[in-house]
Order: C-alpha cells, then sequence, then structure tokens
C-alpha cells in the first residue's frame, strides 16, 4: 500500500540541539543512557524524547532551553530512556502538544540472564504525566508543527534489520516486541531531508526508505540520533552504510544508543559526514 502524502514544505530554519545524549564533552553538561533533541523550525519548537529523567532539567537549564515555549513534545517510542523526563517536560512545556504511538504504552521488558527481567517500557509517573492531557496518536505519518512531520509506524521492509535487541511484551519474555511504535522525524530544508531518530529500532535502512517515500525523495541530507546497531552483524553494518551512501547523507550524527563499534565503522566509512552527537552539540541545517 503507497503510503499517505505528506505535504512536506521546505523550512527556512532548522537547528537542531543535542540535549541528553549517552555522552558529552562539555563538562557542565550531565550525559546519561538516553536521548533528548530539541528541534527549532521556522513554525515551531519542538522536544522529540526525554531521555530517561535525571539529565534533561539540568541541562535544559544549562543550555537555556525555553521548554515553556515548546509547541510540541513527541515520543520516539515508549522505551524509559526517552520517556522517563516526561513529567518534568510536561510541566515546563504546559502548552506543548504530544505525540505518541499508542503501542508506546505498552509494557515491555528487556532478557536477562535470569529472572526477574528487566521492565524497560515508560515509567508511571511518565505515563500519568502524558495522559493528564490529550494525545495526538500518531500511528500514520502526522504534522507536528508547519513543516516537521512525525512518520507513525515504520513499514520493516528488509530482511537483515531487528530490532536490535531480546526486547519483549510480557515479563517472562515470551512474547517478541517489535516496538511498532519506533518513528522518525522529518523535515525538508533546502539541502535536503533531515530525518531524526529515537532509536531506530525499525532499522536505520527501513526508515530512510519509509521517509524518503513520504516525502517522494530519493536523497537525504541528514541523519541524526540513536541507531541502535549495537549488536548489528557485519552485513547489517555494511548494507546500512550502502544506504547511507545510497541516499547521499551528508551529515551523520550517530547518537545514543548506535554502539561505540558502529559509531567507529560510521566515522571511518563516512568521514566527511560523521560527526560527533555528544549532548551540547547544535546542528544547523539550513
Ligand atoms: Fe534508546
Ligand atoms: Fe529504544
Amino acid at each position: 500500500m503507497p503510503p499517505p502524502p505528506v505535504n512536506l514544505p521546505t523550512v527556512d530554519h532548522l537547528a537542531v540541539l543535542v540535549v541528553v545524549d549517552n555522552t558529552t564533552d562539555r563538562s557542565d553538561l550531565l550525559g546519561e543512557h538516553g536521548l533528548s533533541l530539541w528541534v527549532e523550525a521556522d513554525q515551531g519548537r519542538l522536544l522529540l524524547d526525554t531521555g530517561q529523567g535525571e539529565a534533561l532539567a539540568p541541562n535544559a537549564d544549562r543550555l537555556g532551553l525555553p521548554l515553556q515555549e515548546a509547541d510540541a513534545v513527541v515520543l520516539s517510542h515508549g522505551h524509559y530512556d526517552h520517556t522517563g523526563g516526561l513529567p518534568f517536560v510536561l510541566d515546563r512545556a504546559r502548552s506543548a502538544r504530544t505525540f505518541v504511538h499508542p503501542s508506546a504504552l505498552a509494557p515491555r521488558f528487556s532478557r536477562g540472564d535470569a529472572p526477574p527481567h528487566r521492565a524497560i517500557g515508560i515509567p508511571e509517573e511518565a505515563e500519568a504525566a502524558l495522559r493528564a492531557r490529550p494525545v495526538t496518536w500518531t500511528e500514520a505519518p502526522t504534522e507536528v508543527v508547519p513543516g516537521v512531520w512525525v512518520t507513525g509506524e515504520i513499514p520493516r521492509r528488509t530482511d537483515f534489520e531487528d530490532t536490535g535487541g531480546d526486547f519483549y511484551t510480557d515479563p517472562e519474555c515470551r512474547q517478541p516486541d517489535a516496538i511498532p511504535d519506533d518513528q522518525a522525524v522529518l523535515v525538508r530544508t533546502e539541502r535536503g531531508l533531515v530525518v531524526l531518530c529515537g532509536c531506530a529500532h525499525a532499522g536505520l535502512v527501513n526508515t530512510l526508505d519509509y521517509v524518503t517515500d513520504l516525502a517522494g525523495a530519493d536523497a537525504v541530507y541528514a541523519v541524526i540520533g540513536g541507531l541502535h546497531l549495537g549488536r548489528a552483524s557485519p552485513e547489517r553494518l555494511e548494507r546500512t552504510a550502502e544506504a547511507v551512501h545510497r541516499y547521499g547523507v551528508q551529515v551523520l550524527g550517530p547518537a545514543h544508543c548506535t554502539g561505540p563499534e558502529a559509531v567507529r565503522f560510521f566515522g571511518t566509512r563516512f568521514p566527511e559526514a560523521c560527526v560527533g552527537c555528544g549532548a551540547g552539540t547544535w546542528f544547523a541545517l539550513t
């Protein structure tokens, strides 16, 4: 089935600030396993993800982030390391609309060596904060602010990409979790398409294939965010690099859960495009 049409005008201004990441070069910011990106476009500002909850508040204050003026808060998926900061964010961003795939609220677990297996879904307080006001549910592509869209569910078309881990929907870890809530943000600038990923559990190639379908484009200018390739096979890394090359990606910011080996691999393969992505990094994309 062809994807629904997306009206993706070219925005004149787009900047992305990494507010939370696993790493940071700045001594005045906190790093934590998590991701949060502040996005400024012509006609709106939004936060994509909120980290796991420790780093967001101090980093937002250090970076002078005007969270109270956010127009939207988007969750890339329902893992704790992207949603734990929601109570703080929604308390500050009183008028922001929220954009979430309904499956983000499902229980989910990561299998350890022995039970009890670890709950890794959205924390209770975060879910309560989310449910305290209207949510825009994003199974399908949805406009967040003018010119900025979130994909909704991303079709899984490749046969070499998985979700990147031992993920389950039940505490016994019997029912595999396909993480259908995984979604990316896309914006068109004069330089080309910009794609922001939370963890890219759908697979980076599936994500790039889908956003280019949605945009009617055959190239991608920038990819920033978590790419979840820590357990990727050499074949998957190679085929991911092929896609990055095919789409002509000029700015590649592998963040958060990409995995150090995959970051090194991309750095070697795309030395011109690959850039550090720790907390405090600004991307001027127009
Ligand atoms: Fe993550
Ligand atoms: Fe995740």
